[in-house]
C-alpha cells in the first residue's frame, strides 16, 4: 500500500488574494492566506495545520451574501468543489448529488435540462449551491430546504465529515442549523430529493400574473424564463452594480401588532406567517420612509427596489453597515419594527 499515492492534492494557497471579483457586493477585501478548495478530502489536513497554527478561517462561496471587511485575517477558504450526479432514483422521487462549489444558476438549468423540475421558481439567485441551504434560499414561493435531503459537511470542532438529514438542518425563512451555528461547517455536497410528480408554484403574485393570459399551465421552463425576467427587471445584476440582494429580512411580527399597524398604515404590505404572526414586507417599510435611490457616499438604496443596498463603487463594509443602522432607526421609530440584517457579516 503506497498512501502517499492516495494523498489528497494540497489545497492551492495565494497570498494577499484581492476578493472584489469574488463577492457580489464587490467590496475591495484582501484575503490574507487564501486556499482554493477543490476536493472535500483536502479539508482533514488544511484543518489539521490551521488548529496548529491557531489561525482563524471562513469560508467563501459565490460571495453573494456577505459584507467583507477590507482586510481578511488567516486563511479564507474558496469552495470550489465540482460535479453533479444522479445518484439514486425510484417510483416517486429522483436524488441528485451535488458539489458545494457549483453555481447554483447553473444547476437549476442544468435539473430543467435533464427533464427534473421542482427548483425553477429559485432561478437566477446567485451564489453556489453549497451556500443555499446555510441560508435557506428562497423566492417566488418556494424554499430550497424542501428539495434537500442531506447534506454533508466537515465540522471544523469534531475534525471530522458529518452528513445531516433534512430534519436536523432546521430550515426556516432564511435560517438554517448552519446559520445558527456560524463558521463551524464547511458544507462539501448537497443531496436532493427531487418529486417526479410536478405542479407549477404560481402563488407568488408576481410569477402568476405573467402566466394569467393563458389557458394551459405553464411549463418548468416557461416559469424558469419569466422568474429570469422578474428578477432581472427588480434586481441590479451585481456584475454592473454592487449588491447582495434582499439586505434586510422581512420582519415576523405579531398580529397585535401587525393590527395596530395596519389601522395606522393601511397600505402596510404583509403576508400570513405561522399561526399568530405576519410577516411584513421589508422593502414597503424602507421605502416608505423615503429611501429609495438614496446615496449615502459610495453606498446607497437600489432606486427600483428599497430592499436591496448597493455599492455605486469604492464602498466599504463600513460605509454598508453605517447606511443599514441609518434605515433600521429610521424604520424602528416610524413603524417600531427592528429590521435584521441578511447577509453574513464577515
Ligand atoms: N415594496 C415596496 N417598495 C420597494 C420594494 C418592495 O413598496 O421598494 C413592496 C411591494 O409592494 C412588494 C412587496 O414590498 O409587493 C414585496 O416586494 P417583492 O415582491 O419585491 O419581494 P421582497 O419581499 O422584497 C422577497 C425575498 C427575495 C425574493 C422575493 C421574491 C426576502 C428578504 N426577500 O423579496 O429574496 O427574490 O421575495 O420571492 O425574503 C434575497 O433574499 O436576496 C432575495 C432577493
Amino acid at each position: 500500500m503506497n498512501s502517499a499515492k492516495n494523498a489528497p492534492k494540497p489545497a492551492k494557497l495565494t497570498l494577499n488574494l484581492g476578493l472584489k471579483d469574488r463577492n457580489t457586493f464587490g467590496l475591495d477585501a484582501i484575503a490574507e492566506v487564501a486556499y482554493e478548495i477543490t476536493a472535500a478530502d483536502q479539508l482533514p489536513e488544511l484543518f489539521k495545520e490551521l488548529a496548529d497554527k491557531k489561525q482563524v478561517w471562513r469560508a467563501l462561496g459565490g460571495g453573494s451574501n456577505v459584507i467583507l471587511p477590507n482586510r481578511m485575517p488567516g486563511a479564507t477558504l474558496l469552495i470550489n468543489i465540482l460535479g453533479q450526479e444522479v445518484c439514486k432514483t425510484d417510483e416517486q422521487n429522483t436524488w441528485i448529488s451535488v458539489g458545494a462549489g457549483l453555481n447554483w444558476h447553473d444547476f437549476v438549468s442544468w435539473t430543467l435540462e435533464q427533464n427534473l423540475p421542482g427548483l425553477e421558481n429559485l432561478a437566477l439567485i446567485p451564489g453556489t449551491v453549497g451556500a443555499a441551504p446555510i441560508q435557506n434560499i428562497g423566492a417566488y414561493g418556494l424554499e430550497v430546504g424542501e428539495y434537500i435531503d442531506s447534506i454533508e459537511a466537515f465540522d471544523s470542532e469534531a475534525h471530522a465529515f458529518v452528513t445531516l438529514p433534512q430534519e436536523a438542518c432546521q430550515f426556516a425563512y432564511r435560517n438554517s442549523f448552519f446559520k445558527q451555528n456560524p463558521h463551524r461547517f464547511i458544507v462539501t455536497k448537497v443531496v436532493f430529493k427531487i418529486p417526479k410528480s410536478w405542479k407549477p408554484r404560481l402563488q407568488y403574485a408576481d410569477l402568476a400574473k405573467q402566466f394569467s393570459n393563458s389557458n394551459t399551465a405553464p411549463s418548468a421552463q416557461e416559469i424558469f424564463t419569466a422568474v429570469c425576467n422578474i428578477r432581472s427587471q427588480k434586481l441590479p445584476d451585481p456584475k454592473v452594480i454592487g449588491n447582495a440582494g434582499s439586505f434586510f429580512q422581512n420582519p415576523i411580527v405579531s398580529n397585535v401588532q401587525y393590527e395596530q399597524l395596519i389601522e395606522q398604515f393601511p397600505s402596510l404590505v404583509s403576508y400570513p406567517d405561522t399561526p399568530g404572526m405576519r410577516k411584513l414586507a421589508a422593502g414597503w417599510l424602507i421605502d416608505q420612509c423615503g429611501f429609495k435611490g438614496q446615496r449615502m457616499g459610495p453606498v446607497g438604496v437600489y432606486e427600483k427596489q428599497a430592499l436591496v443596498l448597493v455599492n455605486h463603487g469604492g464602498g466599504t463594509a463600513t460605509d454598508i453597515l453605517s447606511l443599514a443602522k441609518t434605515i433600521q432607526e429610521k424604520v424602528r421609530h416610524t413603524f417600531g419594527v427592528q429590521l435584521d440584517i441578511e447577509p453574513n457579516i464577515f
